[in-house]
């Protein structure tokens, strides 16, 4: 019988609910089915190179039953979005080998996934990913930890601003986070009954938009609309609405003014508007159902993976099936983004929303 096995598990990139659900996945099915040692890296990268490694196997299992892992948002080992590694590789190579880990799991997006699965290569590591992320842009895989909780919260939301929009005849424009994919808008809007989607991936006009409010008034006699603005999407004249954050990262923000003071300026005194960003709210508290169940069967089909000595691949949600996939494919294919003929973009139409190109009034 061979050593017992010591694997590595970390969190990477922007946090998002479900985290704490994969790692808890992994503790369970590596301890009980594998009597496998699981040690849990802290801030990603930066515990990496700390060389810090925190023994995972008695939290959770002794506690089952009120495991705080299940609920809790965020993620209990601390994660980094900091970007670039690369003043660090050697340093960072010498850290994992130091760690003396058989296997690494990385739990994270597109973005970080890229950056590990380079130290990876340069470093020979036994790499295993996990897909996570709000805005469920990672190709390949249907779904990613975090997006289902995220239109829940997008969705309650959109119910909050419709009485208060109701009650002052007024016109909300909510702005929602995903990058350069609409999934999010596209979801919650559908969910939350918006009138108006906006997402990166479909041009839409000033006009248009406008047109649908009169028709909304005219042949429903509503006052009211609420407009949901993915983060990405562009002026009319093509221009991105961004930030500059304070360790000088350029992000994405403020679509939602542009639309507000293009839809008062060309209704004059017809409507009243109101703009909500939504920010990191998307982001946080408990994991719904399905987000837990899909960090439960990630967590374990990337375990047994490993089992199989399978590395350098990420576990994928297909037609409800977990697949692995080579990460390099994954990371080779474009972000998954809103075809704009898709089943759901017809829906939306087909329930009169406007969602751009065209009328829809
Ligand atoms: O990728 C997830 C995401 O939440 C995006 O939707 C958003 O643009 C970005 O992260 C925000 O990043 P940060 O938490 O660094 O502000």
């Amino acid at each position: 019988m061979g050593q017992r096995k010591r694997i590595g598990i970390l969190t990477s990139g922007g946090d998002c609910p479900g985290l704490n659900c994969v790692i808890r996945a992994v503790i369970s099915h590596a301890t009980l089915t594998y009597n496998w040692e699981i040690v849990g890296i802290p801030n990603a990268t930066q515990g990496l190179l700390e060389r810090k490694a925190i023994a995972l196997n008695l939290h959770g299992l002794d506690v089952h039953g009120i495991d705080p892992l299940l609920s809790m948002g965020g993620t209990y080992l601390g994660s980094t979005s900091k970007g670039n590694t690369s003043d660090h590789t050697s340093e960072l190579l010498a850290s994992y080998q130091a760690l003396a880990i058989d296997a690494l799991i990385a739990i994270g997006g597109d973005g970080s996934l890229a950056i590990l699965r380079d130290l990876a290569c340069q470093g020979k590591w036994n790499l295993v990913a996990i897909p996570k992320t709000i805005d469920n842009d990672v190709a390949i895989t249907e779904r990613a930890v975090g997006f289902d909780t995220a239109v829940n919260t997008i969705t309650e939301s959109l119910n909050r601003l419709t009485y208060t929009a109701a009650s002052h005849d007024r016109v909300m424009i909510v702005e929602v986070m995903g990058r350069q994919s609409g999934h999010l808008a596209l979801h919650a809007g559908i969910a939350g009954g918006a009138d108006i989607i906006l997402i990166p991936e479909i041009p839409y006009s000033i006009a248009d938009i406008c047109q649908k409010i009169n028709a909304l008034r005219d042949h429903w006699g509503r006052k009211f609309a609420i407009i949901v603005v993915a983060e990405g999407v562009k002026t009319e004249e093509g221009s991105s609405s961004i930030y500059t954050d304070s360790l000088g990262q350029v992000r994405l923000r403020g679509i939602s003014q542009y639309i507000s003071e293009q839809v008062a300026h060309t209704l004059t005194q017809e409507v009243e508007t109101r703009v909500t960003v939504l920010g990191h709210v998307q982001r946080g508290g408990m994991p719904s159902a399905l987000d837990r169940i899909v960090a439960a069967a990630f967590g374990k089909a990337a375990v047994d993976l490993i089992a199989q000595q399978q590395y350098d691949r990420m576990v994928a949600w297909q037609n409800f099936q977990v697949k692995s996939i080579p990460l390099e494919e994954v990371l080779l294919s474009s972000p998954l983004s809103v075809e704009p003929d898709s089943y759901l973009v017809q829906t939306a139409r087909a329930l009169g929303i406007y969602i751009g190109e065209g009328k829809n009034n």
